[in-house]
């Protein structure tokens, strides 16, 4: 049973074309969420929740940032949101990452707006004392975000697809100069997720499909993924988002 929850809205700023980075107050959310879960909006006016995954958390302060992209009405009324306004939403949901605190480095691979859960991750797998290395996916230099936020885990490489910021291509050309690691983390698009774990098949892996999420609440069969040759599947917003990177057949 997801834990309903009431988030007040602390901040809106827009940080990368039609990117928006949301600041919200919950104490519960704020001191249980783990990296990779998502929270359940709803947006008023919408029947339909947005999961939406949370970018970072701050006991102390009991905040939480989500990032999200303009991509529909429901979203741009939730970047018309101001602060002190209050969203109901259930969370956090999800099953999250789970890592290794013996690990001695690791590799952090998103895509777009694929990247916020995996800024969570890197900044608590710093915390441990593990060393984190991120390769940032973007379309163009409009759409950059959290370069710097990244930097400050550990190296990181921008790659744009048209080569107006950082390097030219996809994540994956980067990828040979890339030092030794024990295990990735990747989350975006599922052509890149492809890509990713087909180079990468030689390491221990996990992905997040988090985009490819519908209503979230096991009900519409958008988020459907083969999980074998056989006909088995796994529903993303149910047994995921999370997967070992060999879980599941993209
Ligand atoms: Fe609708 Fe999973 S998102 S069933």
């Amino acid at each position: 049973m997801k834990r309903k929850v009431e988030l007040v809205v602390k901040s809106v700023h827009v940080i990368a074309l039609e990117t928006i980075e949301m600041t919200l107050v919950n104490e519960y959310v704020a001191k249980t969420a783990i990296p990779g879960q998502f929270l359940h909006l709803s947006v008023e006016g919408h029947t339909l929740r947005r999961p939406i995954s949370i970018a970072n958390t701050d006991h102390k302060n009991k905040e939480i940032t989500i990032l999200f992209k303009i991509v529909g009405d429901g979203t741009k009324q939730l970047a018309a949101y101001r602060p002190g306004m209050s969203i109901d939403a259930l969370g956090p949901s999800g099953n999250g990452f789970s890592y290794d605190s013996k690990s001695n480095s690791i590799l952090l691979v998103g895509g777009g707006i694929g990247i916020p859960p995996l800024y969570n991750l890197g900044k608590t797998l710093c915390t441990n004392g593990i060393h984190v290395t991120a390769i940032l996916g973007f379309q163009s230099k409009e759409h950059v975000f959290y370069e710097a936020n990244f930097r400050k885990l550990g190296k990181t490489y921008v790659v744009t697809n048209d080569g107006t910021y950082g390097h030219q291509g996809f994540v994956t050309s980067v990828m040979d100069q890339i030092e030794e690691f024990d295990t990735y983390y990747s989350c975006g698009p599922i052509p890149m997720l492809k890509a990713v774990t087909k180079q990468l098949h030689q390491y221990n892996g996990y992905i997040s499909l988090e985009e490819r999420m519908g209503c979230g609440v096991g009900a519409c069969f958008a988020c459907v993924i083969p999980a074998d040759n056989n006909g088995g599947y796994k529903k993303i917003c149910q047994d995921g988002p999370v997967f070992a990177a060999d879980e599941v057949i993209l």
